[in-house]
């Protein structure tokens, strides 16, 4: 029988996250991926080889991209999306803002999706058409109206830093809402924003892993994910837009505002 995908998701982050935590309290074998910020650690490949194996164990034929490039293409129209290890410079800084973070697709839908950050045992579930969970209890995004009532969060990227144009757009947030807050690891953020902690989330340039199996979290828990213009989320483009639903149209509005008067990069 196959096994439960929501289940098999929530199994496979927790085990993974088992080892972040064998990780955490040992030394750093810290290597850098090109320039001296973008950290890999052997924490982010453990946790891949477990995730990507046991993957390989329960579905096989399916196809598996993850982050550090251990994942499989197969013609499979199941894809798992994973990240081994969302929050590395935290966790290579023992800041406990960090995670794992696995989603499945069929085609272009989302089935199931789990975020779990072992330091804090915070679980994030979603399976499509159930409703998202946290710890096992029903979330739901929050009720802010506004986004001057609003707390926000984005993050910055690690590679080509300085032609992102995102702290244009963290000034202008900052003085729009109640604060932007930067955490490091956009899966937490977008499960943040699907429990209600955050109402709104940005960032430019992520990739399919880090953002999968979280919007499958705000779609689950009443939020909206879009671009700039409106337009639906397609994973893996160029920005994201993730918040209740109730300020997207005030912050897509502003995002554009804020894109007209953005000096050109370079
Ligand atoms: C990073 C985190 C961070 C985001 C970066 C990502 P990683 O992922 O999600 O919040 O701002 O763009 O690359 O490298 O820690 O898996
Ligand atoms: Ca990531
Ligand atoms: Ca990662």
């Amino acid at each position: 029988m196959t096994k439960n995908y929501l289940q098999a998701a929530v199994e496979i982050a927790q085990e993974a996250g088992k080892i972040l935590m064998e990780e955490f309290f040992r030394p750093l074998d810290i290597r850098y991926k090109g320039d001296e910020v973008d950290i890999v650690t052997q924490a982010d490949k453990r946790s891949e080889q477990f995730i990507v194996s046991r993957i390989n164990e329960y579905f096989p034929g399916h196809a598996v991209t993850a982050e550090e490039g251990t994942g499989q293409d197969t013609v499979s129209e199941f894809r798992w999306h994973v990240d081994p290890l969302d929050g590395t410079t935290n966790f290579a800084h023992h800041y406990p803002c960090f995670c794992v973070s696995i989603a499945l697709a069929q085609r272009d839908t989302l089935l199931a999706s789990a975020v779990f950050n072992p330091f804090y045992s915070e679980l994030y579930s979603a399976a499509r058409g159930e409703g998202a969970t946290f710890n096992g209890k029903k979330i739901a995004v929050s009720k802010v109206a506004t986004l001057s009532t609003s707390l926000l969060c984005t993050g910055f990227p690690t590679r080509n830093r300085k032609l992102s144009p995102n702290l244009q757009y963290y000034g202008e947030f900052t003085q729009r809402s109640h604060g932007v807050r930067r955490d490091g690891s956009a899966a937490l953020d977008l499960a943040s924003v699907a429990s209600g902690r955050f109402d709104g989330f940005w960032e430019f340039g992520l990739n399919k892993w880090d953002v999968a199996a979280g919007i499958l979290l705000i779609e689950e828990s009443g939020g909206k994910v879009s671009d700039f213009e409106g337009q639906p989320y397609q994973l893996g483009g160029p920005l994201i837009l993730a918040t209740n639903g109730l300020i997207h149209e005030e912050m897509r509005k502003a995002a554009l505002d804020i894109s007209r008067r953005s000096k050109p990069l370079g």
